[in-house]
């Protein structure tokens, strides 16, 4: 039986394919009120607004590509059972052939009713403008989860966690919760590793080796240690 890695990454993972991270300097969160475009109250506040920032967001992402960070994480596939939970809401792990991808923090390129939020649908155009509907007449959001909801995918991260034998965090400062606290959630005695060129704070994880370097060159050493640990 394969062993499996569980991959958690945040938007650093997505950096090297052109697409900004949100807290690092020029980051998003730099030049963006999160109240005034990442909340519900903003939502209700100013739709058009937020429609707009996200707008931005998915005509970026549309015109950019996985790069060989995220096809290496794809390719570990050939040797291991690969489970991808991301903080991002970019499609590209799935587009560099990741199979297993989990969205904690929703998917740009999809779209939901405000009235049933189990009604999500695919977008295929960069736009969503007010006056856009779900079938039911009610106003089309962007499917994020934004800050002060509830992350419904969280507890199926943490069950896909508990079960990993390897367990691979790249690209994320750690910063936002309850996401962060997977690192935890990982068993104690499994080899871990974290990728991400800045200082990141991390105390208590047992096992853990922390690979100071950019998504691609990490995943370079990692993609060959992994072949040497299984
Ligand atoms: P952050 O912007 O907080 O952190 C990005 C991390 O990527 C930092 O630790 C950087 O050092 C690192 N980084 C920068 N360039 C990199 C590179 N080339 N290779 C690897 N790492 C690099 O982004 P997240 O931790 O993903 O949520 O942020 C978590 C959540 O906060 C996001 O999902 C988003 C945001 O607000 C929502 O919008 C709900």
């Amino acid at each position: 039986m394969k062993k499996k890695i569980v991959v958690f990454s945040g938007a650093g993972i997505s950096a090297e394919s052109g697409i900004q991270t949100f807290r690092d300097n020029g980051g998003l969160w730099e030049n963006h009120n999160i109240e005034e475009v990442a909340t519900f109250e903003a939502w209700t506040k100013n739709k058009e607004l937020v429609l707009n920032f996200y707008n931005q967001r998915r005509k970026q992402i549309m015109n950019s590509f996985p790069n060989d960070a995220h096809k290496m994480i794809a390719e570990l596939e050939k040797t291991f059972e690969v489970q991808v939970i991301t903080q991002n809401i970019d499609d590209l792990h799935e587009r560099a052939g990741s199979s297993n991808v989990l969205h904690l923090h929703g998917e740009i390129m999809k779209a939901r009713s405000t009235l049933n939020p189990q009604k999500i649908y695919p977008l295929f155009n960069w736009e969503l403008r007010v006056g856009d509907k779900c079938e039911y007449g009610s106003q089309l959001r962007p499917h994020i989860v934004w800050f002060g909801e509830a992350v419904p995918e969280m507890d199926r991260a943490c069950k896909l966690t508990e079960t990993a034998d390897f367990f691979i965090t790249i690209g994320t400062s750690l910063n936002v919760y309850p996401a962060a606290n997977l690192i935890h959630v990982a068993k104690r005695e499994i080899t871990k590793f974290l990728i991400d060129p800045g200082d990141i704070k991390v105390s208590h994880i047992n096992n853990l080796t922390v690979i100071k370097s950019k998504a691609v060159d990490g995943m370079k050493i990692i993609s060959q240690k992994l072949t040497e640990l299984n």
